[in-house]
């Protein structure tokens, strides 16, 4: 693991109940339903990529998804299996994702991978792609901005996390790069959006979808088939 996940993944063990009391309530109800609306499945399954203590991974399942949220945080990942003992969390990277190929209608990833430099927003990006199946939607989401740094805020218990900020050009670019169709990447400002106590800063959210199997034209030609054995008759 590269030293600046890990000095971030450190500053969330020591906050964890810091962190969940600052977030437990930036329900994100109005960005859930536009992605479920986007599923090829309404069953799912979804997975909740950066879960926490699981949030998102609740509210998924209370729209009725079998859901399983990973996070690389173990202090998180107690608090999300404490606080939703019936659900499925998992320790995983977001850039090594033990899934098979296909197997999932969706993907949520609210506010992960702003802490991951662009080679390996990339390498996630490829490997949420690769878990989808066709058609299968994504949601993402990072703070608008230039650069990166590592940052003390409240939300961390006063130790750095690593940031790295993005354009909504720069995440379009790199969706379409990963091979997700037309993403509807949208900049949503935090304290309009949750209102006083929140921070003026902008968020860049993306749905884009993973491209749908291509229906035959009627005039392909019919695909060639094995008949094996004498095949002139
Ligand atoms: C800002 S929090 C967002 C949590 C949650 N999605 C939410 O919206 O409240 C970022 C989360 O991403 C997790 N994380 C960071 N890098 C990760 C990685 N490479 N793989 C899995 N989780 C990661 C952190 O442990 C933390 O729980």
């Amino acid at each position: 693991m590269s030293d600046y996940l890990a000095r971030t993944l450190a500053a969330y063990g020591q906050g964890v109940h810091t962190y969940e009391s600052a977030t437990k309530d930036m329900v994100p109800d109005a960005e859930l339903d536009t992605f479920v609306a986007l599923l090829p499945d309404p069953a799912g399954p979804v997975l909740d990529a950066g879960c926490a203590f699981g949030r998102d991974t609740s509210l998924l399942a209370a729209r009725g998804l079998a859901v399983t949220g990973i996070d690389l945080s173990e202090p998180l990942l107690g608090r999300a299996r404490e606080l939703h003992p019936a659900l499925d969390f998992r320790s995983m990277d977001v850039c090594a994702l033990d899934f098979a190929d296909g197997g999932f209608a969706g993907v949520w990833c609210q506010a992960t991978l702003l802490h991951l430099k662009d080679e390996h927003v990339r390498t996630a990006l490829g490997e949420f792609h690769r878990v989808l199946r066709p058609g299968g939607a994504l949601f993402v989401s990072f703070k608008e901005g230039q650069g990166e740094e590592g940052i003390v805020e409240s939300f961390s218990a006063d130790a750095a996390r690593f940031f790295r900020y993005q354009t909504a050009d720069r995440v379009r670019d790199m969706l379409e790069a990963a091979g997700f169709a037309d993403p509807d990447v949208r900049v949503v400002n935090e304290l309009e959006r949750y209102g006083p106590g929140h921070r003026d800063l902008n968020w860049v959210s993306a749905y884009a979808r993973k491209r749908p199997v291509a229906a035959r034209h009627k005039a392909d030609p019919a695909p060639m088939v094995e008949l094996g054995g004498h095949g002139h008759r």
